[in-house]
């Protein structure tokens, strides 16, 4: 990848959090260059630094050392053209579910009345285009979170941090998360940096995984998946699909 190629690139990356009583090394050493449209998930276990790795390349958190840069800017606060997703959905609940797609707008200083319509149809595209005037306490778990993502892609980012997004679902609603993920992956053609748990998740969704050791965290595999697109939840039952899955949960184990 050349220079200019690389949308996302993370160099020398060190976070040290200070507390009151002493200093955590959460990443002592991270390098990525991710191409622009590409689908990456990242692998590691629970307090490995995931979350913060995110959080930094979302200008939300400062990092010690190193440098990130998005579209060949450096990183230091919050950008326009960077959309997030938290592990949690976190909607408004006094908002109505259009109110909580459009927020963005709001916070950016757009003019609202430009984005209705774009709110209409991802609200649509996300199978939730009779729920707009509804508040989020009237939808599901997994509703919920689909709303997160239109509000993650209401000013049409062309970066999408996604934190876990689908963590607390069913196996079921994700299966069908994913599927509906992908489809509007391959539909506005985005970066995703994608943080998982799921091995199985990882491989069925991603172009590279990417696995990161224990605390103090560095990348320690790269592993590309070579799987033909557009997936289908079929794929899970190749043996191509099952042995990715073993290789990387070989490489977690170790
Ligand atoms: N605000 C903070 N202050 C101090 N330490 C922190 C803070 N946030 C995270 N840490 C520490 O940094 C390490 C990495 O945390 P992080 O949340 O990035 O992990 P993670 O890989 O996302 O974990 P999980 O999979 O459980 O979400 C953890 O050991 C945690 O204790
Ligand atoms: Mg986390």
């Amino acid at each position: 990848m050349t220079e200019a190629s690389a949308h996302v690139r993370v160099e020398n990356l060190r976070k040290t959090y200070q507390t009151r009583r002493d200093e955590i090394e959460a990443i002592r050493e991270v390098q990525m260059e991710v191409a622009e449209g590409e689908f990456i998930s990242i692998l590691g276990p629970s307090g490995c630094g995931k979350s913060t790795l995110l959080m930094i390349v979302g200008g939300l958190l400062p990092l010690t050392s190193g440098t990130v840069a998005v579209g060949g800017e450096s990183v230091s606060k919050p950008r326009r053209d960077t959309g997030v997703v938290f592990q949690a959905p976190v909607l408004m609940p006094w908002r109505t579910i259009l109110k909580n797609v459009l927020f963005p707008i709001e916070s950016l200083g757009l003019r609202e009345e430009d984005y209705i319509d774009r709110a209409h149809e991802l609200l649509e595209m996300t199978g939730l285009s009779g729920f707009a005037d509804n508040v989020p306490s009237e939808l599901s778990g997994g509703m919920q979170q689909r709303v997160a993502i239109c509000r993650a892609l209401i000013h049409n980012p062309n970066l999408l941090l996604m934190d876990e997004p689908f963590s607390a679902l069913d196996a079921m609603t994700r299966d069908l998360m994913n599927q509906e993920l992908l489809r509007i992956w391959e539909e506005y053609k985005k970066t995703v940096l994608f943080v998982t748990h799921s091995i199985r998740e990882a491989v069925f969704l991603s172009d590279r995984v990417f696995v990161m050791s224990p605390r103090p965290a560095v990348i320690s595999e790269i592993v590309t998946i070579d799987l033909p697109r557009p997936r289908e939840l079929a794929i899970e039952e190749t043996p191509e699909f099952n042995e990715y899955v073993a290789h990387l949960r070989g490489l977690i184990e170790h």
